[in-house]
């Protein structure tokens, strides 16, 4: 049956696993036939994303207000392209969004979430949103953190805790300490209900 495609959203702090699912994930879906594409946030090939690359590789210092603007203009420079796809019936997978946006900049001193969830409002909304669950201190022992500005657990703890305060209905909560392949089947089923149950449905509006 044709009709529009899913939004789906992948979320978590640094290390908790999201870009390997993403990857299984979209591998799975085209396996069944489904029509899909990968998307990741901050895409760095544009422009904005090309200044927030430098931002976080400390190449360049910013003002707070303007890296968070930054980042959600990075967003809405794919806005028609999603909605294109999304229309197409094309299911989108995307590694990040306006909740890593609003979760990250209002873990810094002087910022509410309130005041973090504005430049996001109107994107078009996810129809589901996949949490991969993780403490900071089990992300930090993945491996170790990179050479990135937010890569440090006191940060990315605050982070986790923003985050579980975006929680809305379309959120599911995967327990990302799993073995990476029941994660990936539990991701997978959430997904394959979603895409059959938006068919009909239209995109709504973020945080509006
Ligand atoms: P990445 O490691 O997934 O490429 O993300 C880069 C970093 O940017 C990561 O620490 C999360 C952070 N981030 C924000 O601060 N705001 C945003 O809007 C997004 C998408 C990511």
């Amino acid at each position: 049956m044709s009709g529009r495609g899913a939004l789906i959203v992948v979320e978590g702090i640094d290390r908790s696993g999201k870009t390997t699912q993403c990857a299984k994930l979209v591998s799975a879906l085209l396996s069944q036939g489904h029509k899909v594409e990968v998307m990741k946030f901050p895409d760095r090939t544009t422009e904005t994303g090309k200044m927030i690359d430098a931002y976080l590789q400390r190449d360049q210092t910013l003002d707070d207000h303007v890296v968070h603007l930054l980042f959600s203009a990075n967003r809405w420079e794919q806005c028609s392209n999603m909605l294109e796809n999304l229309h197409k019936g094309v299911s989108l997978i995307v590694d990040r969004y306006a909740y890593s946006g609003a979760a990250y900049t209002s873990a810094k001193q002087g910022f509410t979430l309130d005041w973090c969830k504005n430049p996001d409002k109107g994107l078009p909304d996810p129809d589901l949103v996949l949490f991969l669950n993780l403490s900071s201190k089990e992300a930090e022992s993945r491996g170790g953190y990179g050479e990135e500005i937010y890569e440090k657990v006191e940060f990315q703890k605050k982070v986790h805790n923003n985050f579980l305060q975006l929680k809305s209905k379309q959120w599911k909560v995967i327990d990302a300490s799993q073995s990476e392949e029941n994660v990936h089947r539990e991701m997978l089923n959430n997904v394959n209900s979603v895409i059959e149950n938006v068919k009909g449905q239209q995109i709504g509006k973020l945080w509006l």
